[in-house]
C-alpha cells in the first residue's frame, strides 16, 4: 500500500464530517474496510458482548509498515488519498484518515501487525487515543486489530448502546452484509465464542446468500448480469414468492460498498412493480459497478451514502433491466445448489482448503502474548431500550357515519361504492364528505341493535360470494357484506387470545420440522421476543449456526405456510418494538400472527362460511378485526330504494 501522509487542511475541510463510531458495529465496519482496502484475502471477526467489550478483527492484508503506525493512528493521516482532487474519483472503502484515530479516542485498542518486506512485526496499543507501548513482534503478515471496552472513557455514549444481544445482531447483519459485497474473501465470524459463519472466498454469491438466507431464498434466485451505459449490474434477483415485509432485503452494492440509496431502492421496486404486492418488498443482492468519477460517498461521515452524477440514467437503467429480466423469468432454469440439506451440519460452515486460518495462535505461541485479557469493567446492563422507532397507533378505520350524520345526504354517490374496498377503509379526513356517508354501508358496530344474533341464525340467508372475498347475506331488510379475511382474522385472533389468557395454548407439532434460516437482524428479533413465541405455542429450537427448526405452531395457525409465518412475524417486529405491559405484547404479536395465517389463505364454501359466521358472532364484538377493520358493514333495503328513487326523501 501506499505511504500513509497526513492530508492538508484544504482536504480535510472537503471531507464530511462527523461521528465515525456510533456502535460496535460502527467500528467492526472501518476495521473490515480497511482489511478490504488492505487487499486481504482472508478476515476474521471476533466479538464478545456484542462487541462492547471485544473486537478482534485479523486481516492477511499487506500489514502497516513499523514507521508508520503511529501516522495511520493521527487524524486526518491517509494513504489512500492525496490531494482533494482525489475525492472526486475514489477507488478504496476508505479516505478520510480517520477512522483508526476515532476508534482509538474511545477504546483500548491494540494493534499487530507486519508487511511482507519486513521479518517482524510490531505490536502497539493505544488507549483513549493516547499512545500506550509499543514493541517488535513475531507475526505472520497482515493485520490484526484488537478493540476493547469500548467508549470505557465516553460514559454517556456507552449508555446509548443498546443490549449486547442487539448490538451483536447489528454486527452479524454487517458481517453478512460484508460477506456479499465481497464474496472473492474469506469470512470467518465468532460471536461469544461461537463459530457464527464461514465463508469460502471463492466468488460465489450465490453460494454466499443460500448460506444467509437458507435454501428457500437461494433457489428462488434469478441471476441477472446486465452491463450498459458505463454501468454493470450483477448479482441474483428474488423471484416474487420471496417478497418481504420490508426493505431490509433490497441489497445492493455500489463497486464493493455497501450503500443505502432511495433511488436505488425506488429503482428496485419500480422494476418489480407488477410482481410485488402493496407493502411487500423484493428480495434482491444486487453489486453496481459504476465509473468512480460518476459517484460521489463523500457525501455522509458513515461512507453509506452516495450521489450519482447522472441519476436518471442510472435509475431507468435498473428499472428496465430489472423489468425485462423478470419478464423474461421463465425463459431461466431453476438454480438448484448441490449442497444436500440433509446434512444436520451447519450449512455456514464452509472450509475449503485454501481459506487460511486465522494466525492468532501461531502469533501468540511465537510471542508468549496472551490473546483477549478481557478487563470485566464493561457493565453489564446497558440500557435495554431499542433503537427501532415505536410506530404510531394504528388509526381507526372507521367511525360510525349514523351517529354523527343522518342518513339524508343527497344521492351523488356511485351505487358501485358498494364494492370498492374504499367503502370500508376511508380514512379519517374524507369520511365526513356529504354524499360519502349515509347512503354508503354503514359498518354495523357494538351498539347496533344485535340484528345478527346466533338465535336469528335461521333466518339469514347466505347469498353467495363476491370479489372472491366478500359474501353477502341477508336478513330482513338488510344487507349484510362480510369479509370473510377480516372475519377469519378475527376469529382466529379470539380464539388464540382466549387460549393464551387460560394459559392453555395449543402447540400442533410439526412432523417433520420447518428449518428457517434467519438474518442476523431477524435472529435478534426472535431471541428478543422468544418468550412471547413460546407462551403462544410455537417451539422454535436452534439448529445451528443461523438456522431454527419450528417444531410446533399455534394449533389455530397451523396449515398455513408456518414458515413464512414465522418470518414475517419477525419481519413485522423488526419493524419497530412493541412496548407496554407482557399482555399488550402479547396481543400484538397474535394479532399479527393471525394477519399473517390468514393473508390470501382459505377459499370458504358457503358452508364453511356459515360456520365462520355462527363463530363469529357468538364474539363480543364481532364487528372489527384485531386491526380494526370492520369485518361486516350492511346497507338496507331502504338505503336501496333511495339509491333506485324509489323513495324521495
Ligand atoms: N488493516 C490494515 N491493513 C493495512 N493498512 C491499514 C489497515 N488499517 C489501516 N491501515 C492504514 O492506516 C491508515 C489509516 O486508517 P483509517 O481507517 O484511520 O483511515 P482510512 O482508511 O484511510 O480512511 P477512513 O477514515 O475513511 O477509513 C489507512 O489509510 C491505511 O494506510
Ligand atoms: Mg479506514
Amino acid at each position: 500500500m501506499a505511504q500513509i501522509q497526513m492530508l492538508s487542511k484544504e482536504t480535510v475541510d472537503k471531507i464530511a464530517a462527523g461521528e465515525v463510531v456510533e456502535r460496535p458495529s460502527s467500528v467492526v465496519k472501518e476495521l473490515l474496510e480497511n482489511a478490504i482496502d488492505a487487499g486481504a484475502t482472508a478476515i476474521t471477526v471476533e466479538i464478545k458482548e456484542g462487541g462492547i467489550s471485544f473486537i478482534r478483527i485479523t486481516d492477511n492484508g499487506c500489514g502497516i509498515e513499523k514507521e508508520q503506525i503511529p501516522l495511520a493512528f493521527m487524524r486526518h493521516a491517509t494513504s489512500k488519498i492525496r490531494t482533494a482532487e482525489d475525492l472526486s474519483h475514489i477507488v478504496s472503502l476508505g479516505f478520510r484518515g480517520e477512522a483508526l484515530s476515532s476508534i482509538a479516542a474511545v477504546s483500548r485498542m491494540e494493534l499487530m501487525t507486519k508487511t511482507r518486506d519486513t521479518l517482524t512485526g510490531s505490536r502497539y496499543l493505544i488507549e483513549g487515543g493516547a499512545e500506550v507501548e509499543t514493541e517488535e513482534i513475531g507475526a505472520p503478515e497482515g493485520t490484526t486489530v484488537i478493540v476493547r471496552n469500548l467508549f470505557f472513557n465516553t460514559p454517556v455514549r456507552k449508555k446509548f448502546l443498546k443490549h449486547p444481544q442487539t448490538e451483536g445482531g447489528y454486527i452479524s447483519d454487517l458481517m453478512e452484509h460484508m460477506a456479499m459485497s465481497n464474496p472473492q474473501i474469506s469470512f470467518k465470524y465468532m460471536n461469544n465464542g461461537q463459530l457464527r459463519f464461514h465463508t469460502s472466498g471463492n466468488g460465489n454469491l450465490q453460494e454466499i446468500i443460500y448460506r444467509i438466507y437458507g435454501k428457500d431464498v437461494a433457489r428462488a434466485l434469478v441471476p441477472v448480469d446486465v452491463s450498459g451505459q458505463g454501468i454493470r449490474m450483477h448479482g441474483f434477483l428474488g423471484k416474487p414468492e420471496i417478497n418481504r415485509a420490508n426493505r431490509n432485503f433490497e441489497i445492493y452494492f455500489i463497486n464493493g460498498r455497501f450503500v443505502k440509496s432511495s433511488l436505488i431502492s425506488k429503482a428496485i421496486e419500480e422494476g418489480y412493480r407488477k410482481y410485488v404486492m402493496q407493502h411487500k418488498f423484493p428480495f434482491a443482492v444486487l453489486h453496481f459497478e459504476i465509473h468512480s468519477g460518476e459517484i460521489d460517498v463523500n457525501v455522509h461521515p458513515s461512507k453509506m451514502e452516495v450521489r450519482f452524477t447522472n441519476r436518471t440514467k442510472l435509475y431507468d437503467f435498473i428499472e428496465m433491466q430489472i423489468r425485462e429480466t423478470l419478464h423474461s423469468i421463465e425463459l431461466i432454469p431453476e438454480i438448484i445448489l448441490e449442497e444436500s440439506r440433509e446434512k444436520k451440519e451447519d450449512r455456514r460452515l464452509l472450509m475449503p482448503e485454501h481459506v487460511p486460518e486465522p494466525f492468532e495462535t501461531a502469533r501468540f505461541c511465537q510471542t508468549g502474548f496472551s490473546p483477549a485479557v478481557e478487563k470485566k469493567d464493561t457493565p453489564k446492563s446497558v440500557a435495554e431500550e431499542s433503537i427501532y422507532h415505536v410506530p404510531e397507533e394504528e388509526e381507526p378505520f372507521f367511525v360510525d357515519n349514523r351517529k354523527t350524520q343522518p342518513p339524508s345526504s343527497p344521492g351523488n354517490t356511485s351505487p358501485y361504492d358498494v364494492q370498492k374496498e374504499d367503502a370500508v377503509t376511508i380514512p379519517e379526513p374524507e369520511r365526513n364528505i356529504p354524499g360519502l356517508l349515509a347512503e354508503n354501508p354503514i359498518q354495523m358496530d357494538l351498539f347496533e341493535e344485535k340484528m345478527l344474533t346466533k338465535d336469528a341464525k335461521r333466518e339469514y340467508r347466505i347469498m353467495g360470494q363476491v370479489f372472491d372475498t366478500y359474501w353477502l347475506v341477508v336478513f330482513h331488510d338488510k344487507l349484510f357484506i362480510i369479509d370473510q379475511h377480516a372475519a377469519h382474522e378475527k376469529v382466529k385472533f379470539e380464539r388464540l387470545m382466549a387460549q393464551l389468557e387460560e394459559k392453555k395454548v395449543q402447540s400442533q407439532m410439526l412432523n417433520p420440522p420447518i428449518i428457517v434460516t434467519l438474518s442476523g437482524n431477524e435472529e435478534s428479533v426472535y431471541r428478543e421476543y422468544t418468550d412471547y413465541f413460546a407462551q403462544m405455542g410455537f417451539e422454535i429450537e436452534a439448529f445451528g449456526g443461523s438456522e431454527f427448526a419450528i417444531r410446533g405452531v399455534p394449533a389455530e395457525l397451523y396449515g398455513c405456510s408456518e414458515d413464512r409465518l414465522f418470518t414475517e412475524l419477525l419481519d413485522e417486529l423488526s419493524e419497530g418494538p412493541i412496548k407496554g405491559a407482557p399482555n399488550v405484547i402479547r396481543q400484538r404479536i397474535a394479532t399479527m400472527a393471525c394477519k399473517a395465517a390468514v393473508k390470501g389463505n382459505m377459499a370458504f364454501d358457503a358452508p364453511g362460511i356459515e360456520a365462520l359466521l355462527n363463530e363469529l358472532l357468538t364474539l363480543e364484538d364481532p364487528y372489527h378485526c384485531p386491526h380494526g377493520r370492520p369485518t361486516i358493514i350492511s346497507m338496507s333495503k331502504y338505503e336501496l330504494e333511495k339509491k333506485f328513487k324509489r323513495i324521495v326523501s
